[in-house]
């Protein structure tokens, strides 16, 4: 097999590939409107009451009908994963993972179709939309092969007479939630992990962004994974969230979404259900309010340039995003207003035009809580640029710039999942990591610096789980920068990383006497 290597980026200014993510539209929208159905056990289930998916840019296009998984539904969908998994835990990890390397290959042929989907019913500009889709590719290969890798358990201490093993085996049936703002990646990633260790999922993607799961779930049966293995139950969380976290034959919870969600879900699981004979395994991933720290000494354009892609790029709807800058004395004005410069020059709107570098947030109740968090800014802090948005059509966000904010302030500590960043400066480098800690999340970070004792100092106190030095704080990579936050950003897991397929395992020693 060779070895893992991620997938490379579109180039889109080679004109080859924009057309092809012209084709991809086309693509695209010869299904545009269809009607989704639910997929349980290889059986498709359309429901009357259906979900609208729209085109966040233009409310007017719809992308899908969804149907609308009921609770009789997910009842149905657990009995067949239950049963599913008394076969599907039996079969050969390689074979499992075989199926992963071919959706990969299916997905990598379809890479610009995914993409145009995106950006249609994420509003994802061309090359987010190409870096979610090959993320997702990347989870696909880089998950195969670590099951591949983990197939004969890890080796223990043996002695005369005894052979002691030590392996991994499933856990049962998973239930996977995942958000809208990697439709593909984060989805895709979150059910494989499950399914290629042995277990069977029910996927209730986020609803926004059910099409995409649904062209997922296809792919997958395209690439030979047998029925039942992965159930989609799209639907409102409202009307199954609770039930399928609370069923007493769920094992494992894989969530990756907001704060709230996540640790009403963390404490939903840890109630143990009449008939229910394991203590529920919860993996989270939530919310982050990340720090960029500028240090007195740095280059100021790869800060600058740094804090503007972080904090912008998808309309800041990253839970990796830059939200917070902190700038260490004298340089703090020089930095402000290169930020400044640069993000004037950003453009917004509709994503099916290459040339927007930011599309729409995803809904109104986004729009409307962006801009409320800016009014609460102007009370916080000085307005340097943007505030105003567009509903007309879409929901358009401008890059917003706040300056002057105190560390403790609301937008320098709540998760805002907008295009809005705050500015604060500290008098030096240990206060400046000191205001990097001070909010309940961990999620990411990057220190720009040329101080090599600065750095080391960042590398041991700013406690975050994806730290960066020099550049931006978005844009891990699976097998290369494995992700995941600390404290209230979720459980301490590390997705694209080597241990977490563990995560979705249970150890099994056997000891036999000779
Ligand atoms: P969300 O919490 O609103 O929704 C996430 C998922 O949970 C969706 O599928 C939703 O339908 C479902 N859900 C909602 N209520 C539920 C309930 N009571 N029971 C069960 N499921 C329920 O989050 P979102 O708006 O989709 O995504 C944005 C959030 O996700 C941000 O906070 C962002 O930081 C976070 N996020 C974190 C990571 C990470 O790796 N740490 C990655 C991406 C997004
Ligand atoms: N994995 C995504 C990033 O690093 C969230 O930006």
């Amino acid at each position: 097999m060779i070895p893992y290597k991620h997938e490379p980026l579109t180039d889109f200014t080679n004109e080859e590939n924009r057309r092809a993510y012209e084709q991809g539209f086309e693509v695209v929208k010869e299904y545009l409107g269809q009607e989704v159905p639910l997929i349980i056990g290889g059986e498709r289930i359309y429901t009357d009451e259906k979900m609208e998916n729209f085109n966040p840019s233009n409310r007017e296009e719809i992308i899908g009908y969804v149907s609308k998984a009921t609770q009789e539904h997910a009842e149905k969908a657990m009995q067949v994963a239950q049963e599913t998994f008394k076969t599907w835990r039996k079969v050969k990890p390689e074979v499992r993972a075989d199926v992963l390397f071919r959706a990969a290959a299916i997905a990598r042929r379809r890479k610009f179709e995914l993409s145009a989907l995106l950006s249609k019913e994420a509003g994802k500009p061309w090359p987010e939309a190409d870096a979610d889709v090959a993320e997702g590719i990347d989870f696909l290969e880089y998950y195969g092969r670590q099951m591949v890798a983990m197939k004969d358990g890890v080796p223990i201490a043996q002695r005369p007479g005894e052979d002691n093993r030590f392996n991994y085996i499933p856990l049962g049936v998973g239930v996977v939630i995942s958000p809208w703002n990697f439709a593909f990646a984060i989805m895709a990633g979150t059910a494989v992990a499950a399914a290629v260790t042995g277990n069977t999922v029910l996927l209730k993607p986020a609803s926004n962004t059910s099409v995409i799961a649904y062209k997922f779930v296809e792919l997958m049966e395209q690439a030979g994974l047998p029925a039942g293995v992965i159930n989609f139950v799209p639907g409102s969380s409202r009307d199954i969230g609770d039930y399928l976290v609370d069923h007493p034959k769920t094992r494992f919870v894989s969530f990756t979404g907001s704060r709230n969600v996540g640790v009403r879900i963390f404490e939903r699981a840890a109630k143990v259900q009449e008939g229910q004979i394991w203590l529920k395994r919860v993996i989270a991933e939530m919310g982050g309010k990340d720090t960029i720290v500028v240090d007195n000494d740095a280059d100021l354009e790869l800060a600058a340039q740094s804090i503007v892609k972080s904090a912008f790029g998808f309309s800041g709807q990253k839970c990796s995003a830059c939200s917070r800058a902190v700038i260490v004395g004298d340089v703090y004005d020089q930095v402000l207003d290169r930020v400044t410069e640069l993000t004037k020059e950003l453009t917004v709107g509709d994503p099916e035009d290459y040339n927007n570098f930011m599309g729409p947030v995803i809904d109104k109740a986004s729009y409307d809580k962006i801009l409320e968090y800016v009014e609460i800014g102007k009370k916080e802090g000085r307005l340097v640029l943007g505030g105003t948005g567009d509903d007309s059509k879409g929901y358009f966000v401008n890059p917003t710039i706040f300056a002057d904010v105190d560390p403790e302030a609301r937008i320098m500590q709540e998760e805002i999942f907008g295009p809005v960043v705050a500015f604060t400066k500290a008098k030096d480098f240990d206060e400046a990591i000191d205001i990097a800690n001070n909010t309940d999340y961990g999620l990411t970070g990057a220190v720009i610096s040329n101080n090599r004792f600065h750095l080391e100092k960042a590398r041991e106190d700013f406690h975050v789980g994806n730290l960066y030095f020099n550049r931006g704080c978005t844009a891990a990579v699976v097998g290369y920068q494995p992700f995941g936050g600390f404290n209230m950003s979720g459980t301490d897991s590390k997705a694209g990383g080597p241990d977490y397929l563990a995560l979705h395992m249970q150890a099994k020693t056997v000891s036999e006497m000779h």
